[in-house]
């Protein structure tokens, strides 16, 4: 495993990391969460990735138990959560978004619900249109002169709304956003490749990438049919089978893995190897969180490491030409 740095901070994070979207609490409970986060303590992982949002807070109960019972040291991995989409089912008006109150409450819960003392990363899950952006950089930057948070980024906001954060804490001598939480994948690159070029110039953004496979979708398993147990057949995750596979969009892009495919078959590696390898190729690329709902998956994962120097230029090329 190689450490890079987050962005232009002294941060050294895991070039893979390893996230709970979905999968904790719904499809792994605390034990199995425990079996995983060991095999990622032995292959050098140093970040979790967690929300306030993910199963309305008991990702983080559960991310919470397993690493206390791992017991490793505090100060040899990171975790994070994220702030928007509320903890609660019915949320009042303050329990989400991205106020002063609810930044502020939403970390402190986080912190409770995980069992740590501080948040190594915190991000602004969304932008929220109804708070001005700098009430939200000044929470942000309260919260780390208390000790409550190291890092703060943002997730899926608009290069705009990164340059208005940055320029807000320049201009009033705040601590800026260290980095951002954009999806990246072979299948969706536009905003990381070209909307946020400029912001990368700029700021040295670090980047802390989500959904590798496009949620399953780039390991190939949904070509010919729908396996049982998998993320599209799970009860409330309709809209992302409707997004991933029952759709126009949804069958474009299957036939994108579909081409995809005998390039990995050709380099003699899975398709879920060879996505994970492609996106550790851009430099932009702080960290890659992985996602798994089984042990085998995470270790199959983990093995992309031995596959990014098989993506020769020649190879780059015929995957960007799909
Ligand atoms: N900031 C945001 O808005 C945002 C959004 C989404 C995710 N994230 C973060 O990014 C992390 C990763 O996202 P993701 O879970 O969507 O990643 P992903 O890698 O795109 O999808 C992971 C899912 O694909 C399936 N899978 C993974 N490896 C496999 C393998 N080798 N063989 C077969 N199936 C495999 C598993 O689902 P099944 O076994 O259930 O099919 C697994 O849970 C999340 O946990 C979260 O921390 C952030």
């Amino acid at each position: 495993m190689e450490y890079r740095k987050l962005g232009k901070s002294g941060l050294k994070v895991s070039e893979l990391s390893f996230g709970s979207w979905v999968t904790f609490n719904t499809q792994v409970d605390t034990k199995l969460a425990e079996d995983m986060f060991k095999v990622c303590f032995d292959s050098g992982i140093n970040f979790f990735d967690n929300a306030e949002g993910y199963d309305r807070g008991k990702s983080e109960e559960v991310m919470g138990q397993a690493l206390k019972s791992i017991n490793e040291p505090r100060d040899s991995y990171c975790v994070s959560s994220k702030v928007f989409f509320s903890s609660s089912p019915n949320p009042k008006p303050t329990q989400l978004g991205l106020s002063k109150k609810h930044v502020t409450e939403a970390c402190h819960q986080a912190m409770k619900r995980l069992q740590v003392d501080y948040l190594d990363l915190y991000f602004c899950h969304r932008a929220d249109p109804d708070t001005p952006i700098g009430e939200t950089v000044w929470a942000m930057h309260n919260l780390i002169t208390q000790g409550k948070v190291l890092y703060w980024g943002t997730s899926e906001w608009t290069a705009e709304e990164i340059t208005e954060a940055y320029e807000f804490a320049e201009k009033n001598h705040l601590t800026p956003p260290t980095m951002e939480q954009p999806q990246y994948n072979l299948l969706d690159r536009k905003r990381f490749e070209v909307e946020y070029d400029p912001i990368f110039r700029r700021y040295q953004m670090g980047t802390t990438i989500w959904s590798p496979l496009a949620s399953g979708a780039l390991t190939g398993k949904y070509l010919d049919g729908i396996p049982e147990g998998s993320r599209a057949t799970l009860k409330g995750y309709e809209w992302l089978k409707k997004h991933m596979i029952d759709s126009e969009r949804g069958q474009a892009r299957m036939d994108k893995v579909r081409n995809l495919k005998p390039i990995a078959d050709e380099l003699g590696v899975s398709l879920s190897k060879m996505s994970i390898a492609w996106c550790l190729l851009n430099p932009n690329v702080s960290t890659v969180i992985l996602g798994a709902s089984k042990v085998d998956q995470l270790k199959e994962n983990l093995e992309a490491l031995e596959v990014v120097p098989l993506l020769t230029e020649d190879v780059q090329r015929k995957l960007a030409g799909i």
